[in-house]
């Protein structure tokens, strides 16, 4: 079956680029295992998009909100409001991959002359990555990149959420509760949110002036402020007396942060007897250190070991650094290994652990039973703690 032709036919000449299959074919790709049911399966349902920044905006002293259209023959994928998007990055010679929340809300990219998406990203803290860093910096419009479908679990779903959903957020996570109270607005998603936003100042407030003007009773905005005692509205943190104060008696609870502030709301929400089944959350990123994570082996020194991949028919000897993740190794030496989340939650970036030691967190275990009865993981949530060999998956 001529699989290009097939596909430009239906889809438009535009749509088809390159498969695995032509690189073989010219050369330029050798030693690579080809299924042509993953390419055929790849080309009918593309997981990635192009893209162009066609606005930047600050939205706070230390956050900007970078709008994107789709490229000419390309369309914007639908998403549910809560998703995340990740993008493409080539930052010096390190080709990475970085999730990002949608800050805009889904009605935005399937309607209107030219339909968009959002994303927020905040600079200038400790704590924020590299990239975020980098986009902030440096990304302006006409910029290009490559999209991978908006993919997560953090949206509200009807048949298995309480009508009244208390986002608890921090920081950059407010970006999906402003994607959902857009959606609100507009008629398309049927819940009742209350925002609870954590932050050290009122200097720290993105997305405020853009949220404040949602004009919904269905959506209320709540700024909770630490660091300034004479700030007149909630202060403090995300303490369970005050997600208390803005509850329902059945009520889910999105949760939305950096790691810290995870770890904390978890146990004000334990405090107040909430069952797991009503409890969201979306985590952001690695651990900053992962030798302080709950569980780490005391005795482990930080150390550089061999790391052996297999890819294919690929093997490659890397090293690796027992205080960054197998993916971030990876990244380092060029070895392609798609990644999504980042956060140990999605699977895209699973490998298989053939021998060796390793540790992985408990906040970024997302594998399922039999990934872990199986010797799987998710490279971007493992460390080594030998040398190792691991297979990862062609993609
Ligand atoms: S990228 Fe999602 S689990 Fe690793």
């Amino acid at each position: 079956m001529k699989v290009n032709g097939f596909l430009k036919d239906v889809l438009g000449a535009s749509r088809v680029t390159k498969t695995r299959r032509d690189l073989i074919a010219s050369g330029s790709e050798k030693n690579i295992y080809f299924d042509p049911i993953r390419e055929v399966a790849k080309e009918l349902h593309p997981e990635k998009t192009e893209v162009k920044v066609v606005k930047v905006e600050d939205v706070s002293p230390t956050a900007r909100k970078f709008t994107f259209e789709a490229k000419e023959g390309y369309k914007l994928p639908p998403f549910q409001a809560g998703q995340y998007v990740s993008l493409d990055l080539q930052i010096g010679e390190t080709l990475t991959t970085r999730p990002y929340s949608i800050s805009s809300a889904p009605f935005e990219a399937r309607t209107g002359e030219h339909p968009f998406f959002e994303i927020t990203v905040r600079n200038g803290r400790p704590g924020i990555g590299f990239a975020s860093s980098w986009i902030y910096a440096n990304v302006k419009e006409g910029d290009e990149f490559t999209a991978h479908l908006p993919f997560g679990q953090f949206y509200y779903e009807p048949l298995r959420d309480a009508k009244n959903v208390v986002a608890l957020a921090g920081g950059s996570g407010i970006t999906p509760f402003y994607s959902m109270a857009k959606e609100i607005e507009h008629g398309t998603l049927d819940m009742n949110l209350t925002i609870l936003y954590g932050s050290v100042s009122t200097k720290d407030i993105i997305l405020e002036k853009q949220i404040k003007a949602i004009k919904c009773d269905k959506v209320r905005f709540i700024n909770v402020i630490s660091g300034d005692e004479e700030y007149e509205g909630e202060k403090g943190f995300l303490t369970a007396e005050i997600i208390k104060k803005y509850s329902a008696e059945d009520t889910t609870y999105f949760v939305c942060g950096p790691l810290p502030m995870y770890n904390f709301v978890a146990g004000e929400l334990k405090k107040l007897n909430v069952p797991a089944r009503r409890i969201r959350m979306e985590v952001f990123g690695a651990p900053m250190n992962v030798r302080e994570a709950e569980g780490y082996p005391e005795n482990a020194e930080p150390a550089t070991w061999n790391l052996t991949v297999l890819r294919g028919i690929d093997k490659t000897v890397i090293k690796a650094s027992s205080l960054e993740s197998l993916a971030v190794a990876m990244e380092r030496a060029g070895i392609p290994n798609n990644t999504r989340c980042r956060s140990g939650a999605c699977g895209y970036c699973r490998c298989e652990l053939l021998s060796g030691d390793v540790f992985v967190p408990s906040v970024g275990d997302g594998r399922r039973w039999a990934d872990k009865k199986f010797g799987f993981y998710h490279a971007c949530s493992t460390y080594p703690l030998s040398d190792l060999e691991i297979r990862i998956i062609i993609k």
